[in-house]
């Protein structure tokens, strides 16, 4: 599902000892062509949500975008609702571990903290609900004196967990897409984006 340009021109190694300047050169003018298209390969598989209920109210989609439209409504800025749109994306192939997918999704473009509360998210829902299932429902205090605990459970007890009902005027995907591409041109950091674009 390329949505960028097919490469007319490849580098020549057959393995990384083989690289050359002009080799990396090529690949770096690819990476920022392919990097470009991240907002929109993001939004194709958030779209993959779209009608998965699992038993719930309303299907995960709706789920991300009324997290997003709360989020918004209470004043939120671009990262953080882009956060709440975002942090259940992983639960099409993160099946057993959700949350590490969505934050590291939005990692380079989130504050430290926003990250941290979509990595953390599921223990902190689990304070809902974890008890009908034969778990302990404080599992978040193992994060007790962690600067961002306090972030963390207000996300969930004002957004996420409260993002199931079916007769919110939630708003709709379009909305946020504009968001979503500001919000994912600017990485604040990056760690080797060419290796890891290529490894
Ligand atoms: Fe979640
Ligand atoms: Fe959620």
């Amino acid at each position: 599902m390329a949505d960028y340009e097919a490469p007319q021109q490849r580098a020549k190694f057959r393995n990384f000892e083989e690289g050359t300047q002009e080799d990396w050169s090529l690949i770096a003018t690819h990476f920022m062509q392919f990097a470009g298209g991240v907002a929109d390969r993001v939004l194709t598989h958030l779209k993959l949500l779209d009608g998965d209920y699992g038993g719930f109210p309303i299907d995960r989609l709706q789920h991300c975008l009324q997290t997003a439209t709360r989020a918004h409504r209470d004043g939120r800025g671009e990262s953080y609702v882009v956060m709440a749109l975002l942090h259940d994306i992983g639960d099409t192939i993160g099946t057993y571990n959700h949350p590490d997918i969505g934050a590291a999704i939005v990692k380079p473009f989130v504050t430290p903290e926003e990250h941290w509360i979509c990595k953390q998210h599921g223990a902190f829902q689990g304070y809902y609900y974890f008890h009908f299932l034969g778990m302990n429902r404080n599992a978040r205090d193992a994060f007790i004196g962690n600067p961002y605990f306090d972030a963390c459970a207000e996300f969930c007890e004002k957004y996420d967990q409260a993002a199931f009902d079916p007769d919110y005027d939630t708003l709709p995907l379009e909305y946020f897409e504009p968001m979503v591409h500001r919000v994912m041109s600017r990485p604040r950091a990056s760690a080797g984006p060419i290796e890891g674009a290529a490894t």
